[in-house]
């Protein structure tokens, strides 16, 4: 039965599957395949692969950087209304949802290319959780990066999407340590990425699936090994009803480039917000999300 009290969230039925939850409280991360359809891929590549080439033919609303291996194109809605595809699209949203109580904020929406890159010796690939950019002492819980389930909902704060626009075979792109996001264990110094204890895992993806994760997973990529780059659109979505990250989003002056829907999901709100509404109506008439 759906109960909703004032703001206590703990009542609210979860957008989750109990197969869902009980996968990602185990792993850190889940994979969801197809959220974009290949034409839509097919499109972001073609704007995402121009502003690369011609950064400075790139509209004054976004910043392209271009590295001899590496390029950054942020933040990606304000160059093309066809990146709130990857924001806020349904399926991926309805994950996000379901792990901070209804309420995500987005705060950074960018497209990573990584190219093969000859490898110095004895270079190794390293991991990391995200911060805001203020390491807590041990013993201490960032509030801003947060893992807990309890009572048969999970809480998790901090969420990325990063949703592929290639093809992505085993030991390349994303790769984690899965169960990490929730160990207060610090990571042994004797630990590397290949470790026999607890090894790092990489996935084989198909352009347009999304791989959702906890920010507190030890998380990286591997080295790109393809002939083609690696292009992926990472979203970073917060509990919209405390945190502010950052104050990039939503950039007012270009506000008339984005959404309604989108200006929301950048916002910081403290009620559900109009997009989420829509899904969890769609949920409860079983509609397809999209
Ligand atoms: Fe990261």
């Amino acid at each position: 039965m759906l109960i909703r009290g004032g703001d206590s969230a703990i009542n609210l039925p979860s957008t989750l599957t109990e197969e869902e939850k009980w996968y990602f409280d185990l792993h850190g991360y889940l994979i969801l395949r197809q959220v974009i359809t290949p034409d839509e891929v097919l499109q972001m590549l073609k704007i995402a692969n121009n502003w690369l080439e011609h950064p400075d033919q790139a509209p004054e609303s976004i910043k392209v950087m271009v590295e001899e291996y590496r390029g950054v194109i942020n933040p990606l809605p304000y160059g093309h209304r066809i990146f709130e595809r990857t924001s806020l699209n349904q399926k991926a949203l309805r994950i996000v949802m379901g792990l901070m109580w209804n309420r995500p904020r987005l705060f950074n929406c960018a497209l990573v290319q990584q190219k093969r890159k000859p490898i110095p010796k004895g270079e190794e690939e390293k991991l990391h959780r995200d911060t805001s950019g203020f390491d807590f002492p041990d013993g201490f819980r960032n509030p801003h990066n947060d893992y807990q389930a309890g009572n048969g909902q999970i809480y998790s704060n901090y969420v990325n999407t990063a949703i592929t626009l290639v093809d992505v075979p085993k030991d390349n792109g994303f790769t984690c340590i899965p169960g990490t996001h929730k160990s207060q264990i610090d990571f042994p110094d004797t630990i590397g990425i290949d470790n026999e204890w607890a090894p790092a895992e990489t996935f084989e993806l198909t352009a347009g699936d999304c791989l959702v994760f906890s920010s507190r997973l030890m998380h990286g990529a591997r080295f790109w090994k393809m002939g083609y780059p690696r292009m992926v659109i990472f979203n970073r979505y917060q509990f919209s009803f405390y945190f502010n990250e950052n104050y990039n989003l939503p950039i007012e002056k270009y506000k008339h480039l984005i959404s309604a829907d989108q200006y929301e999901l950048e916002s910081v709100q403290r009620g559900e917000k109009a997009f989420a509404k829509h899904i969890l109506k769609k949920l409860d008439k079983g509609e397809e999300l999209c």
